[in-house]
């Protein structure tokens, strides 16, 4: 049995706004990380995963319903629950005129560490992020990457039995975005730590996740494996044909619908572009599919005997981008 190592009850949180209007950001929020996981709060802009974080390290304090870290009350016993986590803010957090070294040394003293230990664990955390040759420049002079793993080194030096990291790739090359992601995976492998890991990247989340929480509109939606979640959603591949502008050809649909394995077919028709900026879509043919890969051939085979003109075909397997839309009808990058 997987061992809690936190565990969020009722969890919500209304804002004020200047206006007196109210924001609810996050909407009554239940779930467990387990010792040793890479959990994910997957979600678009605005789903409150920010604000979920912020209330789990006790950064801000909740509307209602709390958070425990280790058996602790982040609202009632903030520093022993402070003590298992380390926090990897969305904002660099960091001195730019300071260098490296100086600013893990600086949050480690406010971690409470210092002497050989501090020493230590700062030498430890430069080695883990690869950045040992850079200790000593300023942080101004890294880039954006490089800041954001001075960041997780700063959320890792006490050796906290967790990390929370929001969106930590957002705004960074995608070579240092691999690194980013690395580090994450050597956290639990290397380190036994647990990760809460925010995006909005569905990628990101497939990648990384033991679990995955989809959030929408300060609501959880769906929790699970990411095998999990696509099992909700049936488990068919989508090939997607562009036809452009071509008159679909009488029966067609009916026709692909006998290939072995396809459940479904379906026609887009092309759309043009209208006035609130929607751009103008060609047509397509979407058809579901047991194994896309397989029924391919089959599939092509009836379109060029109805001497229709493929443009493009791709194939989509299932993933939590399908579980997204099928909860919510709507896209998560939109
Ligand atoms: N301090 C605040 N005051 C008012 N509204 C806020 C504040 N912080 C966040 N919000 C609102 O709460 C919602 C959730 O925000 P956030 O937690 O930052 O989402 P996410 O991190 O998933 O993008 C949004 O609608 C946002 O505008
Ligand atoms: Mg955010």
């Amino acid at each position: 049995m997987a061992e809690s190592l936190v565990e969020v009850r009722g969890l919500k949180k209304t804002f004020k706004r200047a206006d007196g209007t109210e924001v609810q950001a996050v909407r009554g929020i239940d779930l467990d990380i387990y010792k040793g996981e890479i959990f994910s709060m997957l979600g678009p802009n605005g789903a409150g995963k920010t604000t979920t974080i912020s209330m789990i390290s006790g950064l801000l304090t909740p509307t209602s319903g709390d958070a425990k870290i280790g058996g602790y009350s982040i609202t009632k016993q903030p520093m022993e629950a402070k003590k298992l986590i380390g926090v990897v803010p969305q904002e660099i957090a960091l001195y730019p005129t300071l260098t490296a070294r100086q600013n893990l040394e600086f949050f480690g003293k406010m971690y409470g560490l210092g002497g050989k230990e501090l020493a230590t664990s700062v030498d430890e955390v430069l080695d883990f992020t690869d950045l040992r040759d850079r200790a000593k420049d300023r942080i101004e002079t890294f880039s954006g990457g490089m800041k954001r793993r001075v960041n997780i080194g700063v959320g890792m030096l006490h050796k906290p039995q967790l990390v929370y990291m929001d969106e930590p790739t957002v705004g960074v090359d995608p070579q240092s975005r691999r690194r980013i992601l690395d580090t994450v995976i050597r956290l639990r492998e290397e380190r036994k730590m647990s990760v809460m890991y925010t995006t909005h990247l569905m990628e990101e989340a497939q990648e990384l996740s033991n679990r995955v929480a989809i959030v929408d509109q300060g609501k959880m939606i769906a929790l699970g494996t990411v095998g999990e979640l696509i099992q909700q959603v049936g488990e068919e591949d989508r090939l997607v044909l562009h036809i452009g502008e071509q008159r679909l050809p009488d029966g067609l649909l009916q026709k692909l619908q006998t290939v072995e394995g396809v459940t479904r077919a379906l026609y887009d028709e092309p759309t043009a572009a209208s006035e609130d900026g929607k751009q103008a879509a060609p047509g397509k043919i979407t058809i579901y599919a047991k194994r896309g890969r397989k029924a391919l051939p089959h599939v092509i085979q009836i379109a060029n005997e109805a001497a229709m003109e493929i443009m493009s075909v791709e194939v989509r397997e299932p993933d939590l981008e399908a579980v997204f839309l099928q909860m919510t009808g709507r896209a998560l990058r939109d």
